[in-house]
C-alpha cells in the first residue's frame, strides 16, 4: 500500500451550505487541501475564500450537478488534477422532499433518488476509480438514520438513504483487500437548510457540532457511524420491534409538534 499524504487531500460534494459546508470547515482546520462541488459554485468560492485565509490551505472548487451523472467523472478528475491526488472523497450532496403516494407527482421521488441514491453511487465509483490506481483511498457516504426508519411521506428519501448504506456496506466488502476504507454516515436532525424548520425537530444539533462527530469518525475509520450517538442509537434497537400503529401515531405526533412550533 502506498503512504497516504498528510494531511489527506479531500473532496466533499454538497459543500456549499449545511453538514458539506461543516465538514469543509473541520477538515480545512485539520490542515487538509479540499476540493469542493455543488451547483451554487459562487457560495462555495466565497466558502474557500475564508478557509484559505483563515486555514492557509489549498482550496478548489467546482460547479457540479449529480443529478447528471457524466458530469461527475469529468468534476472529479478535475479536482483530483487540480489538487494533485485524492485520499479521501465524501459523497455528501442530497435532498429531501415530501410526496404522498398515488397522489403527487413521482417526478418528486425520481429526483430524490437521482441525487442522493444515483448521484452519491457515480461519485462514489469515480473516486474508486482512482483509488484503486493508486492503492488507497477513503470513501465516505452522507446517508441518513431514516435508513432505519421509514418515513410516512418521505418514502424515496428513506429508501434512497437505506440503498446507499447497503450499496456502501457492499462496497466496503468488496473491496476489503484494495486498502480502501468505506464509512457510511447516518446523521440524526441536523439543523441545515434542507427542509423547513429543521431547528424544530426534536434532538436536532448544530451542523458544526455534527461534523466534529463525523470527523472524529472518518478519522478512525469507523464503518458504520450514526450522529449524533444519542439518543438515535438507542432509538434504532427499539424502532425495528416497533408496531405500524405506534410508528405512524409518532412521526405524527412529531409533524404536528414541529407544525405547532413552526406558527409560533
Ligand atoms: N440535515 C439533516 O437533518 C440530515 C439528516 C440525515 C441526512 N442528511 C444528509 O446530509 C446531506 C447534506 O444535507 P444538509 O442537511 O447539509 O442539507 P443542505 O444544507 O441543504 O445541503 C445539501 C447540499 O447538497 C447540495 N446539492 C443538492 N442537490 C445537489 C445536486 N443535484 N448536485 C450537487 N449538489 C447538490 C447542495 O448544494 P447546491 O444546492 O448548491 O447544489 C448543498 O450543498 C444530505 O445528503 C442529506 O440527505 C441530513
Amino acid at each position: 500500500m502506498s503512504a497516504l499524504a498528510l494531511p489527506p487531500k479531500v473532496i466533499i460534494t454538497g459543500a456549499s451550505s449545511g453538514i458539506g459546508e461543516a465538514l469543509a470547515v473541520c477538515f480545512a482546520a485539520k490542515g487538509c487541501a479540499l476540493g469542493l462541488a455543488a451547483r451554487s459554485v459562487s457560495k462555495l468560492d466565497s466558502l474557500a475564500q475564508r478557509l484559505r485565509a483563515d486555514y492557509a490551505v489549498q482550496v478548489e472548487t467546482i460547479a457540479l450537478d449529480v443529478q447528471d451523472q457524466a458530469s461527475i467523472v469529468i468534476a472529479l478528475d478535475d479536482l483530483v488534477a487540480r489538487l494533485g491526488g485524492i485520499d479521501i472523497v465524501v459523497a455528501n450532496a442530497g435532498i429531501t422532499g415530501i410526496r404522498r403516494s398515488g397522489r403527487d407527482p413521482l417526478s418528486i421521488d425520481l429526483a430524490i433518488f437521482q441525487t442522493n441514491l444515483f448521484g452519491a453511487i457515480a461519485t462514489l465509483d469515480a473516486a474508486t476509480r482512482h483509488f484503486l490506481k493508486q492503492g488507497h483511498g477513503h470513501l465516505v457516504g452522507m446517508s441518513s438514520f431514516s435508513a432505519f426508519a421509514p418515513i410516512p411521506g418521505s418514502a424515496a428519501y428513506t429508501s434512497s438513504k437505506a440503498a446507499l448504506t447497503n450499496y456502501m456496506n457492499a462496497m466496503r466488502l468488496e473491496l476489503l483487500d484494495k486498502h480502501i476504507d468505506v464509512t457510511v454516515i447516518h446523521p440524526g436532525f441536523i439543523n441545515t437548510h434542507i427542509a423547513p424548520k429543521m431547528d424544530k425537530y426534536p434532538f436536532v444539533i448544530n451542523a458544526d457540532v455534527a461534523a466534529k462527530e463525523m470527523m472524529a469518525a472518518i478519522e478512525r475509520k469507523q464503518v458504520n457511524v450514526i450522529v449524533p450517538a444519542l439518543p438515535w442509537r438507542f432509538a434504532k434497537g427499539l424502532l425495528q420491534h416497533m408496531p405500524d400503529s405506534w410508528m405512524g401515531f409518532m412521526v405524527q405526533r412529531m409533524m404536528k409538534k414541529s407544525s405547532s412550533k413552526k406558527a409560533n
